[in-house]
Formats: structure tokens, C-alpha cells, sequence
């Protein structure tokens, strides 16, 4: 296994200065529900390398309790879920990539269906959730562990095709384009063009070398920029990073989107109590047990995350409280025992928290990156070669905030037409890939300096969480910013004079994905969505009403 069927250039297989390359077809780095799907797929048209940092199944998928929205029921439509997607991207959302993802949702979720992913099912029918934003029930689920269940389904998948090699414990760390042939003559210097990822086999400590004419970035969110987030450690922004330094536009950083609802002190990642509890009733009291979502807005919990969010950081400045709390006591405890069997049996034995008798005690955390690397809708970027999908891309449709649980279904359907679009330039595929360099670190040394890392990464996500949460200014943006090129400064040294290591890789990519959502947080010079400033407190469509787009 391993070797392209379709072409294999003639140079440095197995060097013993230099680390091993690879080649494939396809190139897909990250195994959520976007880099497993499209994996998939793609086994039935060439080879397909799938690299990992860690275990195979660590993705935010698999943290993701909600669901998928799709339209499967015969009160709702697709002009009722375009708009409500609409309504909730104040205005930045692009209706066609979101006309796209809604008509397609309901065949690709069937697509995971076929493959064995089991939903949950209520007389017989699927059974379809309430979550904010959303004007009907239209969450398909399996239970409160939708993201384990497809990734279970999708991971069987990929075991069952033999073209496709997993690579565990590989940390993708540069992308390969024009500055890493060994010779520039046979390329168009016109473009920018990506021919593979210089990866890091963490476990022999050394770099290798994965070559594939079409490469899919699928890395995930950023979360880890943040003190505290429901992301697991390794939502580092990897995708966000080296598709930036490789000369991709990135867009919309400044839409961080900070999930209304995480225990409180749960600690790392937060835990999260799902959208989906507010969706079934649950209320949210200030400490002393007053209601307050409907002086935010008439929608009350179920309003967007945007507003509830928001909401809730208000209450807990003007009082000073740490938290809030969501109130599920009203509800039958055996339903609640039943929809949410796994948040119920967490706070009960991990928390000793039973929650169908006591309220639970929430706060924000940062959850889901709006913006990202900028693509079509066939899943291109401007770099030939590099497709994304999932979170680590900016499709167009979630705008200034993302509507809830749109975000695995954005992940299937972008992944499917970036497979789509790739095969049917089948050129691409048998294009030559010149002559690379190797990875050379000779003139490195180890080093011992690791506290600095950690040191390092906490910092940086304590400034992004003072500086850059929920509410901003232009003040602390400012302060937030000549803080972090400092220390990306001292990053960049350190990496340069030192051999490469996890996390030192993921250290450098939280730096740089903080500096670009303050960047572009800079450019917003109102108050729209997810980005909430107290200098420029209204939304401003005369100015505004556009991207921010980073070249
Ligand atoms: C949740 O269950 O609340 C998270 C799902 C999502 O982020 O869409």
C-alpha cells in the first residue's frame, strides 16, 4: 500500500539523511467528518493517504453532541432552513453556497446513513431536534452523541477500503508549493500551487514527505486559540496557519462563535451541555433564578448563539456572577434521562451534578470558527491543488454566525463536491509533481525549552480570552495585538533554530491563527453577528456589508 497507481517521480525514496516520501492520489489531512467522508469517496478513484495528529478518531466531530440539520420532514422546506441560515449570518451569508448546502444536506445524509451511521428513530421516522435559530424541529441526531456516531460509521467505512493508508500520530506541518522544488523552471510562477504537506511522524521524530496532486485540508476549528473552549487540544487552527503561510486567502476570522452553554469550571476542554437542551426546553436563570433571555430577544433560548451568548456575558458583568444557570427541572427527568443520556450520565458520575434536579451552572466558550481558509463552492481554494472543507474552510455560509448544527452538514456537502470537482479535472490527477525538496533540519538542535511552549500557548490563549472574547474594542484589540507579534516574534525564532515537535507546531499555528482573527477583527469597524465592539456598537451595511478577506 501506499504508492501512487498513477504517477511516481523517480527521486529520494528513501534517503538515509533524509526521511521517506510519499505518493498518492490524494492528500487528506484530517479525519473529521469532512477528511472521512471525502476519504471515502476517493478511494474508489486512486490511492488516498489520511494523516492525523493523533488517534484516528480525535476530531471535533466526535465532540459534537447536537446533530445535523437537514430537511427530512414534510412541514419544513428548503426555503424555511435557507432562510433561517440566512437570518442568523446577519446579512454576510452567500445564499448560493447556502441554497448548495441545504438542497444537497438531505442525499449526503443519506450517503451517511447507507454507510451504517445509526440516527435516532421515533415511530419510525427520524427523529428531528430543536436547536436556536431554527423555526422548526430539524436536528437529525443519535442521541447526544451524534459527532462519536459518525465518526464510528465513517471510520468502519475508511477500514473497509483497501486504497485508502491511515497515518497516525502525523502532524501536517508546511504545505508544499512552488518554494519547495528542488527547480521552478517547469512551473507557472503565476500561481500558487500545492503538490502536498511536509508531515511530521511523531513518533520516530522524523519529517517526511506526502506528495498527491490533489490535497484536502480538513483540519478543523481553532478553538485551542482560546483559554477556554469546547474544542479538544487539538484544535490548533493547523489548516487555518499553513494554508495562510502557503499563500491562501484566509476570510472572516473575526466570527468566533462562543457556545452559550458550557458547565461551568468543567475545565479542559469545557464540557459542553448541547444547544439541544435548550432546543427541549431548558431555561436559563441568572444565579438568583431570574429568566433574562427575553430582554435580549423575543425568541428567548432558542435565539442564535450570537444573542445568547451575548446575553449571558452581559448578565454575568453587570452582576458580577461567574456563571448562569440552565434549568432543565421542569422537564420529566425521564425524558431527559432519554434525549441526553450521555450529558446526564457526565455531570451525574464526572460532576456529581444530577441534572433533572439541580440547574446547571453555564458559561460561554469559544466553540466554532466561522471564518477560515476561503474556497468556491466545488471546496477549491486560490491555491491549484488545495481543496478545504469542514471548519477549517470559509465557504460562504455561515456568514457573521453559524447557525446551529449547520456545521456537519456544511462539512458533507463541500467535501462531497470538492471530490466531485477534483475527479472531473481528472488531469490534475495525472499531472506530474516536479521535484521536491526534502524536509532538511540539519543545523537545528533539539532542545529542551519545552516549558517555553506551554508557557507560550497559555499566554497567548489568556490574551485571546481577555481581549478577544465575547465582547471587544478597539482598545484591547490593539493591546491583544503588539502582545502576540511579540510572541510569535520568539516563536518564529525558536522554530527556526529547532527541530520540529508537536508542539511546537501547534504553538506556532495558535500564534498565527490569534494574529489573523485579531486582524481581521481590526478591519470590522462595526458591530455585526458574532463580532460584538463597543466602539462601533450598530451594524453598518454601508460600509460593511462584505468579507474580510485576508490576502
Ligand atoms: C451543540 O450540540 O450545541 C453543538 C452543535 C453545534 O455546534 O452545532
Amino acid at each position: 500500500m501506499g504508492g501512487s497507481v498513477l504517477r511516481r517521480p523517480p527521486f529520494f525514496s528513501h534517503s538515509p539523511r533524509f526521511s521517506m516520501t510519499h505518493h498518492f492520489d490524494f492528500l487528506v489531512v484530517g479525519t473529521g467528518i469532512a477528511g472521512l467522508s471525502y476519504a471515502v469517496k476517493a478511494s474508489q478513484f486512486g490511492t488516498v493517504a489520511v494523516v492525523t495528529k493523533k488517534e484516528k478518531a480525535e476530531s471535533n466531530t466526535n465532540y459534537a453532541q447536537g446533530g445535523v440539520a437537514a430537511v427530512m420532514s414534510k412541514v419544513d422546506s428548503f426555503e424555511m432552513h435557507v432562510r433561517d441560515t440566512l437570518s442568523t449570518g446577519v446579512g454576510l451569508s452567500h445564499e448560493d453556497a447556502v441554497r448548495i448546502m441545504v438542497q444537497e444536506g438531505p442525499e449526503r445524509l443519506r450517503d451517511l446513513i447507507a454507510i451504517g451511521a445509526k440516527f435516532t428513530y421515533k415511530d419510525g421516522a427520524l427523529d428531528l431536534g430543536r436547536e436556536g435559530g431554527h423555526s422548526t424541529n430539524r436536528i437529525v441526531h443519535a442521541h447526544d452523541l451524534t459527532g462519536h456516531e459518525i465518526e464510528r460509521a465513517l471510520l468502519a467505512a475508511v477500514a473497509a477500503a483497501p486504497t485508502i493508508q491511515m497515518f497516525e500520530n502525523h502532524v501536517a506541518l508546511e504545505l508544499i508549493t512552488e518554494h519547495h522544488l528542488v527547480s521552478r523552471r517547469s512551473v507557472d510562477s503565476s500561481r500558487v500551487h500545492c503538490w502536498g504537506a511536509y508531515v511530521l511522524d511523531s513518533h520516530a521524530r522524523l519529517v517526511e514527505t506526502f506528495l498527491a496532486p490533489v490535497v484536502l485540508l480538513a483540519t478543523g476549528g481553532l478553538g485551542q486559540v482560546y483559554l477556554h473552549t469546547t474544542n479538544p487540544p487539538i484544535a490548533t487552527g493547523d489548516g487555518v496557519a499553513m494554508a495562510y503561510r502557503a499563500g491562501a486567502k484566509i476570510g472572516n476570522m473575526e466570527f468566533i462563535q462562543f457556545h452559550p452553554t458550557t458547565l461551568f469550571n468543567s475545565g479542559s476542554p469545557s464540557f459542553l451541555i448541547s444547544e439541544a437542551v435548550r432546543g427541549f426546553g431548558a431555561i436559563l436563570r441568572t444565579r438568583n433564578g431570574e429568566e433574562f433571555m427575553h430582554a435580549y430577544d423575543p425568541r428567548k433560548e432558542l435565539a442564535p448563539r450570537d444573542i445568547v451568548a451575548y446575553a449571558i456575558d452581559t448578565e454575568l458583568k453587570r452582576r458580577g456572577d461567574e456563571y448562569v444557570l440552565l434549568d432543565l427541572r421542569h422537564l420529566s427527568p425521564d425524558a431527559v434521562r432519554e434525549h441526553f443520556p450521555y450529558i446526564y450520565s457526565t455531570c451525574l458520575t464526572k460532576f456529581k451534578l444530577d441534572i433533572t434536579a439541580e440547574p446547571i451552572p453555564v458559561v460561554p466558550a469559544a466553540h466554532y470558527s466561522c471564518g477560515g481558509v476561503v474556497t468556491d463552492i466545488d471546496g477549491r481554494t486560490n491555491v491549484d491543488g488545495l481543496y478545504a472543507a469542514g471548519e477549517v474552510s470559509m465557504t460562504g455560509v455561515h456568514g457573521a454566525n453559524r447557525l446551529a448544527s449547520n456545521s456537519l452538514l456544511e462539512a458533507l456537502v463541500f467535501s462531497d463536491r470538492a471530490l466531485r470537482t477534483s475527479i472531473a479535472g481528472r488531469e490534475t490527477l495525472t499531472a506530474e509533481v516536479p521535484e521536491v525538496a526534502p524536509w532538511d533540519d540539519s543545523g537545528t538542535l533539539n532542545s529542551e525549552e519545552w516549558i517555553l511552549i506551554a508557557h507560550n500557548r497559555r499566554e497567548i490563549q489568556e490574551i485571546m480570552w481577555d481581549y478577544v472574547g465575547i465582547v471587544r474594542s478597539d482598545l484591547r484589540l490593539g493591546r491583544a495585538l503588539r502582545r502576540l507579534e511579540l510572541i510569535q516574534k520568539e516563536v518564529e525564532d525558536f522554530y527556526k533554530r529547532t527541530k520540529v515537535t508537536e508542539g511546537l507546531i501547534e504553538l506556532r499555528n495558535i500564534g498565527l491563527c490569534a494574529m489573523l482573527v485579531i486582524k481581521c477583527a481590526m478591519q470590522r469597524k462595526e458591530s455585526r453577528g458574532l463580532h460584538v465592539t463597543t466602539d462601533y456598537r450598530n451594524r453598518n451595511d454601508a460600509e460593511f456589508l462584505h468579507d474580510t478577506i485576508l490576502p
